[in-house]
């Protein structure tokens, strides 16, 4: 049974993400911060797969150690995603007005913790040949109002996935720009605002499971590049 760690998986993408690979018949070990959210996520994945749920946060060196440890007891990993992140300071303020301590935040989570998260499991990740996958924004190429910290992490997040593929040539290494989503981070960005007409962050799914099936050479994708092809439906007779 392959063995998937995907980080911030109580919601969003990462949940999505978990559930379709749980369904696939894949392995899990999650995190997330907030325990009632990640006790229900691992509940619901549990009747498809088997699922390891460590509550705590990614910036916590310790927190990140407890999930070193639950991927050594299975000697291999298949596939990380890094998928927790944070906004920084919301309602988005200028990057003028952004504090160094929240920008300091923002690196840790967005960009410190997934590299050190991969060090640390860099080992299982050759046993298995694995797939690192980080996930970016439209945001780490683009310059918004407000999105200047944020932009920047996510940026750099594509930078060491960059580098680690060059470094390790033997794993296949993306970063994926997955578009909007309507999600509780989405919504954060954009407070008292309508999101409905974003899509459903199921909606992303199949463009990563085409891309971890067909695993092209390691670099930055968009997963609307990646959705799979849609044939039009035969014409009745
Ligand atoms: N939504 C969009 O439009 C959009 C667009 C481009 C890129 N993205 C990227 O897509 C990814 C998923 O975003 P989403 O919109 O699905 O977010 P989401 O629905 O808000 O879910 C975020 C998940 O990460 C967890 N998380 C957040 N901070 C964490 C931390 N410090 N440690 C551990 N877990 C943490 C959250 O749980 P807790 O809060 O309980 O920890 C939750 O499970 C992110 O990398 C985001 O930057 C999103």
């Amino acid at each position: 049974m392959p063995l998937a760690l995907i980080t911030g998986a109580s919601t969003g993408l990462g949940y999505e993400l978990a559930a379709a690979l749980a369904g696939a018949g894949w392995e899990l070990i999650i995190d997330a911060r907030r325990r009632d959210l990640l006790d229900h996520a691992a509940a619901r994945l549990a009747g498809r797969s088997t699922v390891t749920a460590i509550r705590g946060d990614i910036a916590d060196p310790d927190h990140r150690g407890a999930l070193q440890a639950a991927v050594a007891a299975r000697g291999r990993l298949d596939l990380l995603v890094h998928n927790a992140s944070t906004l920084g300071p919301t309602p988005l303020p200028q990057l003028s007005q952004v504090t160094p301590a929240e920008f300091a935040r923002v690196l840790e989570v967005n960009v410190i913790a997934p590299a050190a998260l991969t060090a640390a499991v860099l080992p299982a990740l050759h046993t298995a040949g694995g797939v690192v996958v980080g996930i970016s924004s439209d945001a780490a190429v683009e310059h918004y109002p407000g999105w200047g910290a944020y932009g920047a992490a996510k940026a750099a997040l594509d930078h060491i996935h960059g580098t680690l593929a060059v470094e390790h040539p033997e794993l296949h290494v993306y970063a994926v720009d997955p578009g909007d989503m309507r999600t509780e981070m989405h919504q954060a960005a954009f407070p008292g605002q309508d999101i409905s007409d974003r899509p459903d962050p199921a909606t992303v799914v199949p463009a990563l499971l085409r891309l971890l099936a067909e695993l092209p050479p390691s670099g930055r994708h968009r997963a609307a590049d990646w959705q799979p092809i849609r044939r039009p439906g035969r014409v009745p007779a």
